[in-house]
């Protein structure tokens, strides 16, 4: 059996970590590639804010799902103390004795491997197998193979050709909103849901997925509405950034059709009243609150803020009140009183939306439409605190 041993600290795992393993399992013909993600490694101390070794586990799991015959293995995350190369190739031998194994390591890695831990005993039972890229310099790789040639260790090359990123630039890029595209969505999902290497949501990618699935005067709303939200959650001392996601994503689902509305309520497993199940309008913001938390994974402020967008509830967040009323007031509305509504939600608040879901209410009664409760809920609750 042909076994490739695949270590790193994957801090985070990126794409180009698994187009390597899968071009190392074609061309090296492996039966089994074992992803091996570091405990503590004697060659770089880990830097600040890296995740937990569990965390780099779960991550590394989902990052090479895709890749044919890989395993992810824990082994030297649970062994205690220094993660030495040499003890997980011992670790590996005893479980698959007649085994060939080759250990994949970048240029930088294969440059030093002679004065590693254990090099000789390294070296005898496992074949280097140095992964190349395009930009990687031959004449120095060359001249540390003849080096090992000499020790009659052989060594394989893998032409790599992945996308040149290293997880010290992707973690400065996390930081600075940006980093998205260069790792698996799932794995960028996981690292905004557990709020990792210090992430701040990517707008221009989540501005650019909401308005693909809009028309062009609701994305003039939405934009509005992002404008609004902003200048609210700065008056009121409410987070920016979940005002802005929340404000981009209210209305992400609103150009489905009431059929492709209760196809993502399924999907979703979203729970509906009566009133629900027949009006598209109250859909929108429950399908836009799941999605949002699916796809993007805002936290539950975001998802409730886009939830109660529509109907207004009891007691709601400082959060929840600017995304109503954002949603209501943004510079392309234009009715009656807007001017007077819009000054009123930077003086009060709470006065602004009772405005706002009073005169929403009167408009679904002359248009003979049944008001949700939840809107009767939210005017109830704001009549009895002023
Ligand atoms: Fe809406
Ligand atoms: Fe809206």
């Amino acid at each position: 059996m042909r076994i490739g041993i695949y270590g790193g600290a994957f801090n985070p795992p990126h794409r180009g970590h698994a187009i390597g393993a899968i071009r190392a399992v074609e061309q090296l013909r492996l039966d089994k590639l074992l992803v091996i993600p570091s405990g503590v490694s004697p060659h770089k101390p880990m830097p600040d804010g890296t995740p937990s070794a569990a965390s780099r586990l779960d991550m590394a799991r989902i990052a090479f799902r895709d890749v044919p015959n890989a395993e992810v293995s824990d082994i030297e995350i649970r062994r205690p103390g220094e993660s030495y190369t040499a003890d997980t190739v011992r670790e590996i031998e005893r479980v698959y004795p007649d085994s060939e194994m080759f250990l994949i390591v970048g240029t930088d890695m294969y440059l030093t491997l002679e004065r590693w831990y254990d090099a000789e005993y390294l070296l005898s039972r496992a074949t280097p197998a140095v992964t190349l890229r395009y930009t990687d310099a031959l004449e120095r790789i060359e001249a540390a193979s003849v080096s090992l040639e000499r020790r009659g260790v052989r060594t394989e090359i893998v032409r790599n050709g992945a996308i040149e990123i290293s997880s010290s630039a992707l973690r400065e890029k996390f930081a600075h909103r940006g980093g998205a595209e260069f790792v698996d969505d799932e794995v960028y999902r996981f690292i905004l849901r557990e709020r990792l290497y210090g992430v701040k949501p990517d707008f221009d990618r989540l501005r650019r997925y909401a308005y693909a699935m809009l028309d062009v005067k609701r994305i003039r709303h939405v934009a509005g509405c992002e404008e609004e939200a902003v200048a609210l959650a700065k008056r009121w001392g409410v987070s920016v950034d979940d005002a802005r996601t929340a404000a981009i994503l209210h209305d992400v689902t609103k150009r489905l059709t009431l059929e492709e509305q209760l196809e993502l309520c399924e999907i979703y497993g979203i729970v509906l009243d009566e009133l629900e199940r027949e009006s598209d309008k109250l859909l929108h913001s429950k399908t836009a609150a799941a999605l949002s938390k699916r796809e993007f994974s805002v936290n539950s402020g975001v998802s409730d803020a886009i939830l109660w967008h529509t109907t207004g509830k009891a007691d709601m967040s400082p959060l929840e009140k600017i995304i109503y009323l954002a949603d209501y007031i943004e510079p392309n509305r234009d009715f009656t009183g807007v001017e007077a509504m819009r000054r009123l939600a930077y003086e009060d608040l709470d006065a602004a939306l009772l405005l706002g879901l009073r005169s929403s209410l009167a408009e679904l009664l002359e248009k003979g439409k049944i008001p949700h409760p939840n809107t009767l809920g939210a005017i109830a609750s704001l009549e009895r605190d002023t």
